[in-house]
């Protein structure tokens, strides 16, 4: 069976430096799949690449064995792929369940009429999302807080609200970078159990970038390490922790 992403020979440089270089991967479905490496190594350029804020140079990327490559962010998200960012996206002036509703309607659509007239599909669709909302927002333990202004959440609280908004758009492939990055230990190993949720219960397959050791080896199943811009291993990962080559770029930093 094909893998739900394939990627091969990928790259890109700018100017004069290959911020990826020769990368490739494949995820089966419903993995839970780390991209690690020093800073500077280029993950989160592989996520602008596979979400299409950069176009490749080179190298082709399949999603359910469907050419992405070159398409737009926003083709490539109805095409199955979500993601969160480094630096937190929120829409910090709108509530929590208007962040999410922002995510379902990819899905939950009504014309302008409707909406304007507010005729009876209208607010069908209305109390459609708002429901699917919810349910989305039980998911994070951020119900209660369902009308606050997204800026007034804690920082560990934003990051999950980033999750959720993603998941609102239906992905097959969710992308989360650096998921734990500010958040203190509690947290994180709460964010470690709602992304084992996600993946169990929503179907879901996940490659997440992430510095915390912890975190990728409580949670990932397969690895692929990046230094400067080239995979440096790749595999399970137990057998990626322990190669010498790894240890040693990581000592290095
Ligand atoms: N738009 C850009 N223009 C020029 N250089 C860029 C651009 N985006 C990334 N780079 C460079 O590409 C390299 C890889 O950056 P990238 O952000 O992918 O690293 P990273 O592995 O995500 O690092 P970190 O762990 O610090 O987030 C860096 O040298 C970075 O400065
Ligand atoms: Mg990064």
């Amino acid at each position: 069976m094909a893998a739900l992403l394939e990627v091969k020979n990928l790259g890109i440089s700018f100017g004069g430096l290959r911020a990826v270089d020769d990368f490739e991967i494949s995820i089966n479905k419903g993995r839970l799949y780390g991209l690690i490496g020093p800073n500077g190594a280029g993950k989160t350029t592989v996520f602008n690449l596979l979400t299409g804020v950069y176009k490749p140079s080179e190298g082709v990327i399949k999603l359910d064995s469907h050419n992405i490559t070159g398409l737009k962010t926003v083709e490539i998200n109805k095409a199955g792929i979500a993601r969160t960012f480094q630096n937190i996206r929120l829409f910090k002036d709108l509530s929590v369940i208007d962040n999410v509703k922002a995510g379902l309607h990819n899905h939950f659509k009504y014309s302008t009429i409707e909406g304007i007239l507010r005729m009876p599909s209208f607010f069908k669709t209305e109390k459609a999302m708002t429901e699917k909302a919810m349910e989305l927002l039980k998911v994070f333990e951020l119900d209660q807080e369902a009308e606050y202004l997204a800026a007034n959440l804690p920082y560990g609280k934003q990051r999950k609200l980033e999750i959720a908004r993603a998941l609102a758009t239906d992905p097959k492939l969710l992308l989360l970078d650096e998921p734990a990055a500010g958040m203190n230990p509690n947290e994180t190993k709460e964010l470690m159990d709602t992304i084992r949720f996600v993946r169990d219960n929503f179907d879901m397959t996940i490659l997440l970038i992430e510095h915390d050791m912890k975190l990728v080896s409580g949670i990932c199943e397969e690895l692929t390490v990046l230094n400067f811009g080239r995979i440096l291993a790749q595999g399970p990962t137990g057998k990626v922790l322990n190669d010498p080559q790894v240890i040693t770029a990581y000592l290095g930093e």
